[in-house]
This record gives structure tokens, sequence and C-alpha cells, in this order.
């Protein structure tokens, strides 16, 4: 970890002045809580939120993008807290051009240590035509306006042409020109709809840089979605070419195909720092908690073979790199699995491991839990354990994601019975408690689950409905633990549950009534 430079006030101007040094600073602008949480299915509660700021601050991140106020209430309560709680980093609000969009924002965030308000409107003439129905000059106007109006409240005010790699770039220096001198300090260049091809945006990143005549004023920033898969790409090719901020998010989540995956340049620029000669605050050691932390909170689980944060990102399988790594680890690792905050120790822990054991372990796989959390794992550790013979890395994240996603339980399971088989249908008893009182009920279904939920949702009294029902076996085995992850929406709100037992059927209600619990305390 770099150390960071006295007088660095956050606000990204100096790095200006760090151009043609020896590794300029790159801005790390995080939007997991805004882009990220856009992504289909995920929707955060303010708790969760703040879990994963103040992780993002632990990290180091420089500005985080906390939401979009003027969405809901919910979201503008969410960046409030934000706002109020992380000192350490930037917090930015979104909003739209327009003077009720900028109240919102500026009201959510003006509790901030240096709070960003950043706006947008579209500049290509796509969105300007058949979105808009405005003219260039009118959308140049409008940009200068909201940014003038912002910066009466901040002189931290970033300004984001959308759909900029797509737009006229005469026109794109024009309005960035206006902004600057309406007060943006930083500009941002957007390929919304992941369009841009790596060499051609570094041929518009420097277009711009040369073209806008106040851009010393201002710190370029840009912000790639993935839909071809080239996000990263493209975001080193812009710093290559001038931009001193990149937008991102952790696991590569937001609209789509998702946003540039922050654990991906930050570990591009700290491997190949010969060719990319620049510098980042961030703490690699805590990406992989971050990552574990983001796909436990918002259900999004992270691809396999996914760059730096996968499981299989240091997995070697076949024999002559496994050979190769025993021998010398640089023959097939271009990274130390360390620097992203992966152990290399396999202990696999059994049912007579204490409580040290376990802590060891959870703080070699990158997690980092107050004594109290880890009370509570090691007493499900040791229930697992005398289920299970061997415990593997696997079980114990299902164990810690379980701890995260505690939420005060208005229901909770007191009995689960359920016959099913061939030639006989399928019946399920279910008993719960709620605020001390116990009720049973029984129901049939097309097969135990079913049956199973049926029965809950009669004890419950729910009208949400069930949109996603999935099972995952977390190890291999007939004893593995079967890991189920449901999606409930009750009118707008929607909410993901977690549950996870060597048994399915009792996983699956577990996660039911873990979402419904969410549905109350969302509710509440
Ligand atoms: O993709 C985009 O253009 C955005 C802007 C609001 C920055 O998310
Ligand atoms: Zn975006």
């Amino acid at each position: 970890m770099e150390e960071k430079d006295a007088g660095y006030d956050g606000t990204g101007k100096q790095i200006m002045d760090e151009i043609g040094k020896d590794r300029p600073r790159i801005i790390i602008f995080d939007t997991t809580l805004r882009d990220g949480e856009q992504s289909p299915g995920v929707s955060l509660n303010v708790e969760e939120k703040l879990q994963i700021g103040h992780q993002l601050e632990r990290m180091g991140v420089n500005v985080l993008e906390a939401g979009f106020p003027i969405a809901s209430p919910g979201d503008f309560q969410g960046v409030k807290r934000l706002a109020g709680e992380l000192r350490d980093l930037q917090v930015a609000a979104l909003a739209r051009a327009s003077e009720k969009d900028i109240d919102t924002a500026w009201d959510a965030i003006k509790g901030g240590a240096n709070p960003r308000i950043h706006t947008f409107l579209a500049t290509s003439d796509i969105h300007l035509k058949y979105k808009l129905r405005k003219s260039r000059e009118q959308v140049l106007e409008m940009a200068a306006a909201a940014v003038k109006y912002a910066a009466a409240y901040t002189s931290n005010v970033e300004f984001s042409a959308e759909d900029a790699s797509r737009s006229d770039l005469d026109f794109l220096c024009r309005v960035f020109e206006a902004v600057v001198d309406a007060g943006a300090t930083t500009l941002n260049f957007p390929d919304t709809v992941g369009y841009a091809i790596p060499w051609d945006f570094g041929r518009m990143i420097r277009y711009v840089m040369e073209n806008t005549k106040n851009i010393h004023r201002a710190v370029l920033s840009v912000h790639c979605h993935n839909d071809l898969g080239l996000a990263t790409a493209n975001v080193l090719s812009a710093i290559e070419n001038g931009a001193r901020q990149v937008e991102c998010t952790i696991n590569g989540i937001g609209e789509r195909a998702g946003n540039t995956a922050m654990e991906e340049v930050v570990m591009a620029i700290r491997t190949r720092n010969d060719c990319l000669p620049y510098r980042t605050d961030i703490v690699t050691t805590e990406i992989t908690s971050a990552s574990r932390l983001v796909a436990t909170l918002t259900g999004m689980q992270v691809q396999p073979n996914k760059a730096i944060v996968g499981a299989n990102a240091f997995a070697h399988e076949s024999g002559i790199h496994q050979d190769g790594v025993l021998k010398e680890r640089t023959t097939y690792e271009i990274m130390d699995p360390r620097d992203v905050g992966l152990s290399q120790g396999s202990l696999v822990l059994g049912k007579h491991s204490g409580r040290h054991a376990l802590k060891a372990r959870l703080e070699e796989l990158g997690y980092t839990l107050s004594d109290k959390e880890i009370d509570s794992v090691f007493v499900r550790f040791k229930e697992l354990a005398d289920r299970k013979k061997e415990i593997f890395t696997e079980d114990l994240k299902v164990l810690v994601a379980g701890e995260i996603l505690k939420i005060p339980e208005r229901f909770s399971l007191k009995y689960l019975h359920v016959a099913g088989g061939s030639g006989i249908k399928p019946t399920a008893t279910v008993a719960i408690e709620e605020g001390g009182e116990k009720r049973i009920t029984c129901s049939l279904g097309a097969g135990p689950v079913d049956a199973a939920f049926q029965a809950v949702k009669k004890l419950v009294r729910t009208d949400s409905i069930l949109l996603r029902y999935n099972v995952q076996s977390i190890t291999g085995g007939t004893d593995a633990l079967g890991k189920v992850t449901v999606r409930l929406r009750d009118g707008d709100v929607e909410v993901n549950g977690q549950g996870a037992d060597p048994d399915i059927i009792t996983a699956s209600v577990k996660a039911y009534l873990n979402a419904l619990n969410r549905l109350e305390y969302m509710k509440q």
C-alpha cells in the first residue's frame, strides 16, 4: 500500500499537477452502491449499504457514489447515512441536470466530509433526439446551468456527459468547457452503452484532453460498461491517454453487463506497473473481503472464472501447472494470491477444531469479523461439524454469509417435517414462532419444497411473490451443505434471502423465512 500524499484533499485537483511525474495517482470512484445497485435483481437496505460502505472506506476508495437520492426515500436515507458515517472518503450523490435533483442530492450529502454532487446529462445526438428532444444548444445551456447551480452548494462538482462515447467530440468538448467554466472540477466521459473499443476510446480521451481549453482545471474521469467485455481494457487505454479518475464497481456489477471491475483495474496497474506507471490508494489485500461481502449482500454470485476474485482465479487444475507452481509460484502465477487477501493455507476444519483455529482460518480467508460475530459463526460451525465430517473453505464462506445476512427475526423456524417420494402426494408440516407465539400448519404441494413454502405462506400470511429460487451444492459429496437463495417481491420492495443446511428442504425454508424477515425489516 502506498503512503497517502500529505495534503491530498481527495478532490482530485492535485492529481493533475502530478501528470508527467513518476506514477500519477488514479482516483478510484466506486459506484457499487449506485450503478452496481442498478443491476437487475439487486436491492440493498440501509444497513447493508453501510456494511459495504465501511469496507470500501477500509480498502482506500477515494470517492464513493452512495446512490441517487431523488430516486426513492430509501435511496435518500441510504446516501444520508453513508455521508454521515464515512469520513475518510468523499461521498458522491447522483442528480440529473435539474434543480430539484441537485437540491435533493445536496440535502442527502451535505453532512459528509467532502461531499460531491454528480450531475449528468446526455450529449449524444441519439439521446438528444429520442430521449431529451432537445437541441445541442439547449443541452449545452442546461448542463452549464445545472453545474452552476450545484457549484453554489460545493466546489466539488462532477459532470457526466451521458453516452459520451457516441457523442460528437467537438460538441462534447464545448459542453465540457462550459461546465468547467460553470464550476465543475471533475469531467466524466461515460461509455454508457459499452460500445467503445480500447484504442478508439483512448483516441477519444486524448482528443478531449487536447481540445477542451480549460481541461487543466478539472480531472478527466471514465466510466465504462462491459457490454462487449471491454470495460477494463477501455479504462486502461483511457488512463494511458490522460484520464485520472476511474469509475468502477466491486465484482464489476452494474447495469446490464455491468461496470468496470475495480479489482481488475487496480491489479492490472499493480501487476503491470512497468507499462502502466500509475498508482492507486487501494489496499489490495481487502479485495477478496470486499468481493465476498458484495456477492453475499447483493445475491449476485461471482462467476468462478472471473479475473482476480473468481473461485478459480488462483486455482491450478493441470498437473503441469501444479508442478510448476510447486517448484516456483511465478511459473504460472502473475499475482501473489496473498496480495488480494487470499490465503494459501489449506487447513480443513473438523468437529474437534476450536474457536482459535476457526478464527485463524477466517482471517486467512480475508474476513474481518468482530468477536461477537466469530462466536456466532463458531456455534453454527459446531452444529455443522456434528453433521458433516470435514468443513471446507466453501462451507465457512456460507457460514460467514449467514452471519453477514443476519437481521432481526420476526419469524423463526421451529419444526419442519416433509413427506415425499414416488407415488405419494408431497406434504409438509411447519411450525414457526412469531413474538413468542408458536403456530403450526401443514400443506400439500407439487414437491416437498413447494409444500413447505405453501405451509410457511399460510403461517406468515404473506402476499409476496417468489421471483427466484436457486439451490447450490457448496462442496462435493451427498453430505454437502446446500445453499438456497430466494428472491421475493412485495409491492415495489424486492429482497433476497439465503439459507444453508445439509438438508436442502430445511435450507429452502430457512432461505424463505430469511427473505420474509428481510421484507418485514424493509417495511419498518
Ligand atoms: O453509464 C452512465 O452513463 C452513467 C452515468 C450516470 C454516469 O451511469
Ligand atoms: Zn453507468
